[in-house]
């Protein structure tokens, strides 16, 4: 499995958090980039300092003791010329994890100003999997118009809305529910959380 993962600048950074910490055991690899309001916003929900992607995958390594079984590929919010800028550099599937209602605009608009907005155009022009997980609320029309944009270009809109049936006891399985479902439409199995079995 060969991903592109963005984070942006929502709250909700223990999805991210929790989706990293799942890949970390499966074999792949994933070319990974944090816009500076996800990199704020991480810190403050962790109450941590994250400065860079890289302490990112560090915090979730050293929090969880996970050993990396995948290879990460740290590369530069800001370079538009990365190798993850063009089409011609095959991936699967990319997946944008909180999505701030700025990239989910920027996406929709087909902007491409920075490497998770430009690798979210690219993963679309090349017909590959989008999976965005949005998060703000109450949304106004100009996010639910933005979102149906993208459903509409071929994304998946994933919301940030964990459900509550298989009885989470912490915060951290809220945040796997999402990673499980997020695997899931990866085409990969997964046991963060138990299948409904009705
Ligand atoms: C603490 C904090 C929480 C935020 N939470 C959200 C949020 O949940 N959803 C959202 O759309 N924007 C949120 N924002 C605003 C975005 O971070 C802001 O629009 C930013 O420009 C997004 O840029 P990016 O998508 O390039 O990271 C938050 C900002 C801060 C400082």
């Amino acid at each position: 499995m060969k991903l592109v993962v963005g984070l942006a600048g929502a709250s909700g950074s223990i999805y991210a958090a929790r989706f990293l910490k799942a890949l970390f055991s499966i074999e792949g690899e994933t070319y990974i980039t944090a816009s500076p309001a996800s990199l704020r916003i991480f810190s403050e929900e962790y109450e941590t300092s994250v400065k860079t992607t890289e302490d990112i995958l560090l915090f979730v390594e050293e929090k969880w003791k996970v050993k990396p079984k995948h290879k990460f590929h740290v590369r530069n919010f800001l370079d538009i010329g990365s190798d993850i800028a063009s089409g011609s550099n095959v991936w699967d599937a990319m997946v944008v994890i909180p999505c701030s209602m700025k990239t989910v605009a920027s996406m929709s608009a087909g902007l491409t100003e920075n490497l998770i907005e430009r690798a979210a155009d690219v993963t679309l022009k090349e017909r590959r999997r989008l999976i965005v997980v949005p998060r703000e609320t109450p949304y106004n029309r100009i996010h639910l118009r933005n979102m149906l944009a993208l459903d509409e270009a071929g994304a998946i809109l994933l919301p940030a809305s964990p459900g509550f049936y298989q009885m989470p006891k912490t915060l951290d399985d809220l945040g796997d529910f999402i990673a499980g479902r997020i695997l899931n439409l990866l085409g990969h199995s997964q046991t963060l959380f138990p299948k409904w079995e009705g």
